[in-house]
């Protein structure tokens, strides 16, 4: 059974556009296969900031750690095996102020660790998570995909390519914000309903 993490991160569980586009994907899937999800809801405080302390311990060695250390270490730990035994990754990403969601970025600092997700070698950095698809469910007010103005998909593209995933697709849902959005909705709907045909490897 193929195992996949889908991942919220609206700010508005309950009327968000990606979240719900994620979950029409999902039961597409399910429609083609058996598969095994987890669902992690960034938006509910889960995943706070990354600070000092916290990082200190992940470069501590595990027999040199205290207690606290070793509580400190179980978020980062849990995220990433969530990631490691996933086949497929759903993220949805909201644009908010030209950027992810803030709950986002707190997951991605808690996955991209060195000696875990990515080790730096003589030839430079080197991704150690291999063998996953994932699809990115972007949601925005406006229209910028394309343009020098969408800052999310290069960054997402290049930090999950630095842990290792490479196979990278985008759905954009854009212009929700104006009259165009059942239409913007539709089509993101369509491009999901056609990968779920082939989705899980
Ligand atoms: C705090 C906040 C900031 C936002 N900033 C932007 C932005 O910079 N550009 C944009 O196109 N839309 C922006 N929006 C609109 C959201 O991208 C849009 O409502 C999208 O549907 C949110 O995804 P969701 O429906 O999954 O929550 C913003 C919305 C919020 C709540």
């Amino acid at each position: 059974m193929k195992n996949i993490l889908a991942l919220y991160s609206s700010i508005n569980p309950d009327q968000s556009q990606s979240s719900r586009l994620a979950e029409q994907y999902l039961d597409e899937v399910q429609r083609h296969e058996t598969v095994s999800i987890i669902r992690r809801d960034l938006s509910d405080g889960s995943v706070p900031h990354l600070n000092s302390q916290e990082f200190v311990t992940w470069n501590t060695a595990s027999e040199e750690r205290t207690n606290e250390q070793h509580k400190l270490a179980e978020l980062s730990d849990a995220l990433i095996a969530e990631l490691e035994a996933a086949d497929m990754i759903v993220m949805t990403a909201p644009m908010y102020n030209f950027g992810i969601p803030s709950s986002l970025k707190a997951w991605i600092d808690r996955i991209a660790r060195a000696g875990r997700t990515f080790k730096y070698t003589e030839n430079g950095p080197v991704g150690l998570l291999n063998n996953k698809q994932m699809i990115i469910i972007s949601s925005r007010g406006g229209k910028y995909a394309g343009t020098p103005m969408d800052t999310q998909t290069d960054y997402l593209r290049d930090v999950m390519k630095f842990v290792g995933v490479t196979d990278v697709s985008f759905i954009y849902a854009e212009g929700l914000a104006t009259a165009t959005i059942d239409d913007s909705l539709e089509r993101a709907l369509q491009e999901l309903r056609d990968m779920a045909q082939t989705a899980v490897i």
